[in-house]
């Protein structure tokens, strides 16, 4: 078992996926171990607490500085045990300590096809207004450069002529409540391996 913490801030969908694939059996050998949220109230811990899941508020405004909330977000997740973090529609940057503390070892999820439209909270927006047909999801490892980590899935949606920035959304999130889980066992069982900027992912022994 590899203990997970899903680091959140709104609504939660992908997190509900995880704690959906969970119940299923079909996250292991992933566990979830905690919900880290950066505000007190929010759809997402709603979430977590109805799956019965420990949940911890770290608020940037309750500290004087970035390094001490960083420090607090670190010491939450050492003291739940995990191994693993999946950042899922968290509105923060992780900072350099949690970084370093979790080399390879945290996941997040992404409303486009990267390296196009980054900036999680305007992806679907911009892709709308650039006029693609085609954008997606992307799954990706979190380094310190802000949504260019190693890719490790992706998938297409295809943008309809009737499509806002709501019905593209709602159709891409659908493909990552698929992808997220399965991307998180694969990280779990220790079936990523990191080669370069690429992730190659290992066939089951
Ligand atoms: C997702 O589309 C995620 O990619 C983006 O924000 C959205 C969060 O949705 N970063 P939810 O909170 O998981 O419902």
């Amino acid at each position: 078992m590899r203990r997970v913490a899903v680091c959140v801030s709104g609504r939660g969908s992908n997190l509900q996926a995880l704690i959906d694939a969970e119940a299923a059996g079909t996250l292991l050998p992933a566990r979830l171990a905690l919900v880290l949220a950066d505000r007190s109230r929010c759809l997402a811990l709603d979430r977590a607490r109805a799956a019965g899941l420990p949940t911890v508020v770290v608020r940037v405004r309750d500290f004087d500085t970035r390094e001490e909330w960083d420090a607090a977000v670190l010491a939450a997740l050492r003291a739940a045990e995990v191994e693993l973090v999946v950042t899922a529609g968290f509105n923060r940057v992780l900072g350099p300590a949690v970084l370093a503390a979790f080399p390879g070892a945290i996941l997040n999820t992404h409303p486009a096809l990267l390296p196009s439209f980054p900036g999680g909270l305007h992806a679907v927006e911009d892709a709308l207004a650039h006029g693609v047909r085609i954008t997606g999801c992307t799954v990706h490892m979190v380094t310190d450069e802000v949504d260019d980590g190693p890719i490790v899935a992706q998938r297409a949606v295809e943008v309809r002529e009737d499509d806002d920035a709501d019905s593209l959304g709602t159709r891409i999130r659908v493909e990552e409540h698929r992808l997220l889980p399965e991307a998180l066992r694969l990280l779990a069982a220790g079936r990523l391996r990191l080669e370069g900027r690429r992730v190659r992912a290992l066939a089951p022994e």
